[in-house]
């Protein structure tokens, strides 16, 4: 399909209300929901999406918001102190809890687990809101001392965890380790490291083990020269667009990077829309914009801002007309028949999805700065800063 490109001010527009919204849904105690009307959503926040949109906010120069998700993410972390004692301590004494002791993936707003089941034992959000922390921290000079016990007390779960399989990004394939929860708590510890409030020991401890996490990242979940989906796949995850963009876990200049991209590309990518994995059948398994804007983010830190463009051109054709942004899009979908289904089991797409909304944010920016910094003068463009 022929997708007309969106106007410099028709950018700045959309990144200016969607961080409008992002912060009138934001609960006065910081959490993000992940979407206020989804009926399987509603209520939650969750670690992933709410560093991704804090990431987001943070990069438009609302630092308010962020920090109050921070502050928010660090109140749950240090009420479960004494679950984190007790892991930590089993997995010493090489006997590990079984996963339901393991961390949720999702709190309510006032940062309890909740009474609904879910998919929970993810590792991934735990690694990725320190790293948030630590971009807003190198983008605004603040002093993270707030955080420093919560994130201490992160360094100790991850650090002794890691290696356990768990849910992926996508709440699917407990039985497996895979390459993006990997990169996510690779990114966290080195964070917390960079950030300098660890006391000496746990300094040591995150710069081991996060070794560890990126060359098992970089030997066990490769396969055919990409970062692959998990231990022993062969496929790409369109979530590794995150581990060698934004997060740059693995560079996306580099070769592992490049060939990550071009995986995702080939085997992902429909013009322009991006599939979260091939066998995905969630509402017939169509494209997610915030992933198309994860790889933007890639491809222009890989040196293609003009793939890059084009890409944020497709997440912005998404946009309803009431200017919110779903999770996914069904103009492609790998099974149509599994939408029904799915409609009749949780009612239509999220929308809007404030992840999606942040990374459509976090491209625009990214663009934005890439265009500064090659000091090239487009007629017209507008400047972003008018969203701080
Ligand atoms: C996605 C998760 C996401 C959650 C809330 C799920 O459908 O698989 O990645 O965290 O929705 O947005």
């Amino acid at each position: 399909m022929t997708l007309r490109t969106p106007a410099p001010a028709d950018i700045a527009a959309l990144v200016a209300s969607s961080a409008e919204l992002i912060s009138e849904l934001q609960d006065p105690g910081g959490a993000y929901p992940a979407s206020p009307t989804f009926s399987a959503y509603r209520g939650y926040s969750w670690f992933r999406d709410g560093a991704f949109i804090a990431d987001g906010m943070s990069s438009a120069g609302r630092a308010d918001s962020a920090e109050r998700f921070f502050d928010w993410c660090a109140r749950v972390v240090e009420a479960h102190e004494d679950d984190i004692a007790a892991i930590v301590s089993a997995a010493r004494r090489g006997s590990p809890v079984p996963d339901e002791q393991m961390l949720a993936t999702r709190f309510t707003f006032a940062g309890v687990t909740g009474e609904d089941d879910w998919w929970d034992f993810q590792l991934d959000g735990y690694g990725t809101w320190v790293w948030a922390v630590a971009e807003h921290v190198r983008r605004h000079g603040v002093d993270a001392g707030r955080w420093a016990n919560a994130i201490g007390l992160t360094v100790d779960y991850l650090a002794s965890s890691w290696e356990r399989p768990c849910y992926d990004w996508w709440e699917e394939h407990a039985e497996h380790v895979h390459g993006s929860t990997l990169g996510c708590i690779a990114a966290g510890l080195t964070s917390a490291v960079e950030l300098g409030v660890l006391d000496d020991a746990r300094t040591e401890l995150a710069t081991a083990e996060a070794a560890a996490v990126e060359q098992a990242l970089r030997t066990r979940t490769v396969a055919g020269g990409h970062l692959a989906k998990w231990v022993g796949s062969s496929a790409v995850d369109g979530s590794l667009a995150a581990i060698v963009g934004v997060m740059e876990v693995v560079p996306a200049a580099s070769d592992l990077g490049l060939a990550t991209i071009a995986a995702i590309e080939r085997d992902l990518t429909v013009d322009g829309g991006v599939h979260r994995f091939l066998d995905d059948t969630f509402f017939g398994g169509g494209q997610w914009p915030l992933l198309t804007c994860f790889l933007g983010i890639a491809l222009a830190r890989a040196g293609d801002p003009a793939r890059a463009r084009e890409l944020l051109g497709w997440a912005y054709s998404t946009t309803a007309p009431d200017g919110s942004m779903p999770e996914q899009v069904g103009r492609h979908l790998l099974d149509p028949t599994m939408v029904d289904e799915w409609v009749e089991r949780w009612g239509p797409v999220a929308q809007p999805l404030l992840w999606t909304h942040a990374m459509f944010i976090r491209l625009a920016v990214e663009l934005d700065a890439h265009l500064r910094a090659t000091a090239t003068t487009v007629a017209g463009t507008d400047s972003l800063e008018t969203t701080a």
